[in-house]
Formats: structure tokens, sequence, C-alpha cells
């Protein structure tokens, strides 16, 4: 099922998509409906006795003490995530999309706040963990299993305005989203991890750590607000940075029917209908679809909003391609607290024009076995062999910053590798590189106000690549 071409609403109207919208009686009605629909709010800036954020612990208090045989539940709706989630392949994005709208159709019901809408933690600007999470055990938003305190600082390399400024303008979706998986088989194959995914989003659940650490991350209520912001970011990248999904067949047609509504009823839902869910459902309050940043602020209400129902279904067809790969001769170790630099034999010249226009980009392909101690961040820069974890991120050789999220607990596969890609194409740029050997150093950064289980980290393979976009929108 895609929705291409068909006036949206009647289509809404005419039947499965019609949770989208809840329930108006007319057309007309609708249109208001939507035009009124709830804002996604900056937790910052709301003040702690903010009806959203009372709401939200009402929500959050009541799911906790529904019995574990209802699927709204605190404990049932975590475990949709333990067993269902998506990581490492372009339905990362879709599938998170599709639970947070579900669940936050569940606090609304339950809070009785009809305009509530889930707020959004943005790290680039807030880097602590916010005050509302705080407190002790009577404050359903906090969890005592953090690992995080009050007053440690996320890294700027890994969700900095930069690095976050830097990853919305990744034109390519498989990069900026991760990769393609099959249309069938399971839908959590592995592929590569994008760079959203890959350098916030995993840090974010890192740095809190505890629950927030592992699969079970949805029993710490701060793993909603992460996800909203990871929601704005990719509304922000896709509406008014104004790239393009994927319209892959194999992408737009998956269905979720794990989720469950405000009454605890199951549901299928797809990709595709949920690519509807930020001009019908929500809207953010600074970004995307009616927000005043909007590239259709100008345009009359009416006008705007075709605009975004049009540019919501649009997609393109989206490749990589790698022309050459220059690949470390063998696997390595990398040792914490330690420099460690993998040598790299690339052409004398090879790398003369990368990043001009048409010219292809410089890729990094790192490749982690799963199930390690991955409790580290990653930093890599390119001829910097005395790169230390206190080396500046605004070091002119610094090419990008990874962290790990994966199974932990049992009952989950542990083999296999994750494949993450960074975009080395600035540093190449600024340091006037054009070929020849090249020192990749690798950096384990602890995460702050705490040591490391892990005393070095293993990549199986490491290559740079020569690669072309090829992004073909519709006519
Ligand atoms: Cu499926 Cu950030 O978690």
């Amino acid at each position: 099922m895609t929705l291409a071409r068909r006036d949206f609403l009647r289509t809404m109207m005419a039947g499965a998509g019609w949770g989208v919208l809840g329930s108006c009686a007319s057309l007309q009605s609708c249109r208001e409906t939507i035009a009124n629909r709830p804002v996604r709010r900056n937790l910052t800036s709301l003040a702690p006795d903010d009806p959203i954020i009372l709401a939200y612990k009402s929500a959050v208090t009541q799911m906790k003490a529904l019995p574990s045989t209802d699927r709204r539940s605190w404990a049932r709706q975590a475990q949709i995530h333990n067993d269902f989630c998506p990581h490492n392949n372009w339905l990362f994005l879709p599938w998170h999309r599709a639970y947070l709208f579900y669940f936050e159709r569940i606090c609304r019901k339950l809070s009785g706040m009809d305009t509530f809408a889930l707020p959004y933690w943005n790290w680039s600007q807030e880097a602590h963990l916010p005050a509302p999470f705080w407190g002790g055990s009577s404050n359903p938003l906090f969890n005592g299993t953090r690992v995080v305190t009050a007053s440690s600082t996320a890294a700027s390399a890994n969700v900095g305005a930069m690095t976050v400024n830097s990853i919305l303008d990744e034109s390519n979706f498989l990069l900026f989203g991760s990769g393609a998986i099959p249309a069938t088989g399971s839908q959590r194959a592995g592929s590569t991890t994008g760079r959203l995914e890959g350098t916030p989003h995993n840090y974010i659940h890192r740095f809190v750590g505890g629950d927030m650490g592992g699969y079970l991350s949805p029993l710490d209520p701060i793993f909603w607000l992460h996800h909203n912001n990871i929601e704005r970011l990719w509304v922000q990248w896709q509406f008014d940075r104004d790239h393009d999904n994927t319209e892959d067949p194999a992408w737009l047609n998956r269905e979720f029917t794990e989720f469950c509504d405000e009454d605890g009823a199951p549901v299928t839902t797809s990709v595709a209908w949920g690519l509807l869910y930020p001009v019908l459902s929500y809207r953010f309050d600074d970004v995307g679809p009616g927000s005043p940043a909007s590239r259709n602020a100008g345009l009359t209400r009416k006008a705007a909003e075709e605009k975004d129902s049009q540019k919501a279904k649009s997609g393109a067809a989206i490749r990589a391609d790698v022309l050459r790969r220059f690949a470390a001769p063998q696997p390595a170790t990398v040792p914490l607290g330690q420099s460690s630099s993998l040598r790299l034999a690339v052409d004398a010249g090879a790398l003369r024009g990368v990043g001009a226009s048409g010219a292809p980009r410089a890729l990094l392909s790192l490749r982690v076995p799963m199930g390690q101690r991955n409790d580290v961040s990653v930093r890599v820069f390119l001829n910097k062999p005395d790169a230390t974890a206190q080396t500046s991120t605004d070091d002119p050789h610094f090419a990008g910053a990874i962290a790990f999220f994966e199974h932990t607990g049992p009952g989950h596969d542990h083999r296999g590798d994750l494949e993450f890609i960074l975009d080395a194409t600035d540093a190449v740029q600024r340091l006037g590189l054009e070929g020849g050997p090249l020192d990749l150093t690798v950096v384990l950064v602890p995460f702050p106000d705490r040591q490391p289980a892990a005393r070095s980290l293993q990549l199986s393979a490491t290559e740079l690549r020569l690669s072309r976009d090829s992004i073909v929108r519709r006519p």
C-alpha cells in the first residue's frame, strides 16, 4: 500500500488510515483537527509544573499501575521494544516513529489531556539529563538504574549542534537513516548503521546508562523524549532541509503489527502510513510542517498544507555506489587509553577533488563485532597519530564519532558485526588530502563520570570508500 498521488484526506477517511487522525466527522472538521494538531514542545522551554509535564507524569504513573496483561502497561510497552525494535537498518526511523505515535495516544487518553503531545529532549541545546527527570522514586519520571549524574555533560562530538547540523546536511537517506534490508524476512536484519542512529542516538542511550543502555530502555521515561528528538531531526531533515526518503516499496510497505492503541487493542500500521503522522497528527514547536521555521511559512495555510502533504508522501530512488575501497590490511584491536592508528594504503591522487560537486565523497566504514563490552564511544581522526580522548573535536583532523547500542541480556543474538558509516569528506577537504598512505587514528572515549568496563575494542574491518550518491526524485 503506497499513498502516492491520492488525495490523502479522502484516503484517510476511506479506511485504514483513520487511526492517524482519531475521529472527526467531516472533511471540514478533519481539516480543523489537522490544523490544530497537538504540538510537541521542547522540554527545556516548559516550567516544572507545565500541564504537559504533569500530564506525562500522570500517564506514566497510570501505565506503571496497569496489570501486565494490559498492552498499555509500562512493562508491556518496554517489552514491545525489546522484542521487535529494528536497529541498524532503514526501519529504525519509521518503527520508532510509530512506537511514539501510539505511546503518545495512550498518554493522551490516560492523562485526559486532549491536546497532549510528547515533549522532546533537545540534547544539542541541553546536554544534561533534564531536571524534571531527577528526584527520587516519588517522581514517576525518575529511574534509579541510570548511571549518568545530574552534572554529566553529553559530548558535543556526538550530540553538539555542529555534529547534528552536519548530519542534517546528509542528503542520502541510506546514510542518514541507516541501510536497506529486504522486503521480507526479519525486520531486525542488520544492515549499515547511519549517522543519526550511530552518532547521537546510540550515544545518548549509553550516556544515560542503566535501563537506557539496553533494549528495555523504554523503562526509563526519558527514552520517549530522546526518541522524540530523533523524530524531530528526521522531520527537520525531510521538510526543512528538503531531503528525500527512499521510495523503495521494500521500505514503504513494511507493516508493523506489534503496537497497540489507546484502548490497548492491537493495531497494524506501515512505514507509508507513518509518513503522514507529522502532517496530520502532531507538529513540532520549532521545525517542520506548521512551524515558524517552515520553508512554507510565506504561503497561505491551504497552499502550505498541500505542499507539506505532497512532501510527506514523496521520495526518491536512492543509491550510494562505492567506486573504490581502501581497506585496512587486517582486523585491529584498539586499546583504551592509547592512541592506535590503522594504515590504509590509499593510492596517490585518489582523494583529489573529493567532495567537489559531482565528485565522489569519502566515507569510512567501521565494522565492530557485536557482544563486546562496548561501553565507550569512539572518535576517528585522519593523519593524527597522537590524538587522544582529550583531543578537541574542533581539530581539523577529526572525522567523526560513534557509539554502540545493541541487544544485551538473555535471548539476544550477539553474533555478527555492526557496520557504521561516517563521512570523512569534510576532513579530507580541510586537510587538503590528495591520496597516499592514510593513518586512521581510532580513540576510545569513556562516558563522562564513570569507568568503562571495556579495555579495548575490536574492529573486524575498516575501510575508506569513495562513494557516489544517486538520488533521483520522481518528476
Ligand atoms: Cu530502539 Cu533508541 O531505541
